[in-house]
């Protein structure tokens, strides 16, 4: 049946690749897509028992991603529209797949229709998606590190021109397992931000000076002088922006001998995880969030804060960028159209309430998202790069390390406005 199924399920891939690559006008995309798919395919060969609740839980997916695809006013081939097509078609597949073993068949016509996110898929019960996370790919290796999150990759050199299919897998990698790392990394300055800019814009911390030759890399530096570290608490980076930061990549060159590591959190869990009744109270809720919060700080603003107890990051002034943004509280991931919790230090308060009023939630919900089961704690080692996806995880830079000290290059990727 396994062999059967792996057969079937490699013709409808050969289908769908010759019908996006004549309508795209772009073998790159068909490939893209394609492999993608072919990561959640291999997923399918490793489960020839493949059951009812995976095909439900695909379908979910398959309802939200084709719901934004139609809803989404792009009809281009952008990275969004990719994400969704590439969900819809695995979804299909899998569906297919599941049906077939069922002894049911379907109707292969129907699967290039679905790679457009115009398929209609049932809407099914509102389960728990802890999506499926891929262990196989062509061009690299992952080995998961935690239940919740992170991975690290093996096979990538970043100090090289990466081409655009393994840039892809890389891709895939980060929406699967949220944060990933690179191990035994020997990258220049330059060279990171070439990687990074394969990704976007880069994101300018507006209160932090980047180094004088890479303006758009932040030096993070603690030293035994230092009695607090960039990025203590819990967070997801530049949310106070109105595109806070896709992701970030953090790269070590120099670690203490035990300590500074970094947690992570996986925020589609922390929503998922909620009660209906929670997540029917929070739908339609707006944070408002603050680059500058003297407020929970003792009145001090940045500038007076680091000056004091982090000698070595230079502030600046932000001047016209603008440093408080209104954010939903549950966002959609704009490429796996899962839905996830976003919050972290940067929320002051819900949009039209008071902070007491928001006071109660807000901290139960900062106080759930963390909860341990949903974290990964990165072990940094000089050469690490890691890379994680603000858009559905916060994290948190543990200052346990008093007498050594620290120094690592961070660039952060623009995102899109959260919906
Ligand atoms: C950050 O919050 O971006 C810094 C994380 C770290 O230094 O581990």
């Amino acid at each position: 049946m396994a062999h059967r199924l792996a057969a079937q399920a490699r013709a409808d891939l050969d289908e769908i690749w010759t019908y996006i690559a004549r309508e795209s006008g772009s073998e790159t995309i068909a490939d893209r897509l394609i492999n993608s798919v072919t990561n959640r395919f291999h997923l399918l060969s490793n489960h020839p028992h493949l059951g009812r609740a995976r095909a439900r839980k695909t379908s979910v997916v398959a309802c939200e991603a084709s719901r934004l695809a139609r809803t989404s006013s792009s009809t281009g081939w952008q990275a969004p529209t990719f994400g969704f097509c590439a969900l819809c078609t695995a979804a299909a597949i899998w569906s297919r797949c599941s049906a077939v073993s069922r002894g049911r068949t379907t109707n292969l016509g129907a699967l290039p229709i679905a790679a457009f996110g115009r398929i209609i898929v049932p809407n099914l019960e509102n389960s728990p998606m802890n999506a499926p996370r891929n262990t196989q790919y062509r061009y690299l290796e992952t080995h998961k590190i935690a239940g919740a999150l992170g991975a690290d990759v093996e096979g990538i050199d970043l100090s090289q021109d990466l081409p655009d299919d393994v840039l892809a897998e890389i891709r895939a990698a980060l929406l699967d397992n949220l944060v990933i790392l690179f191990r035994n990394q020997k990258i220049t300055p330059q060279q990171q931000l070439n990687f990074a800019r394969r990704w976007g814009e880069i994101h300018l911390h507006p209160f932090m000076q980047g180094m004088a030759d890479h303006p758009e890399i932040l030096e993070i530096i603690k030293t035994p002088q230092d009695k607090k570290n960039f990025g203590g608490s819990w967070h997801t980076d530049q949310m106070f922006s109105p595109q806070p930061a896709m992701g970030t990549m953090l790269y070590a060159l120099e670690v203490p001998s035990a300590g500074g590591d970094t947690m992570f959190t996986n925020q589609y869990l922390a929503y998922e995880s909620l009660s209906d009744g929670m997540k029917a109270m929070i739908a339609d809720l707006k944070t408002v969030c603050v680059g500058d919060n003297g407020k929970q700080h003792g009145g001090q603003s940045r500038a007076q804060r680091y000056d004091r107890q982090m000698a070595h990051m230079k502030v600046k002034e932000p001047g016209n960028v603008q440093t408080t943004s209104v954010h939903p509280l549950v966002r959609t991931h704009p490429e796996t159209g899962r839905k996830a919790l976003y919050i972290g230090g940067h929320v002051q308060h819900f949009d039209g309430m008071t902070d007491e009023e928001s006071e109660p939630l807000i901290a139960f919900l900062k106080q759930h998202s963390t909860r341990p089961e949903f974290t990964v704690r990165v072990r940094w080692e000089t050469g690490t790069l890691t890379f994680w996806d603000n858009r559905c995880t916060q994290h948190f830079a543990i200052n346990d390390y008093p007498a050594e000290t620290r120094i690592m290059h961070r660039i952060t990727v623009r995102g899109d406005t959260p919906f």
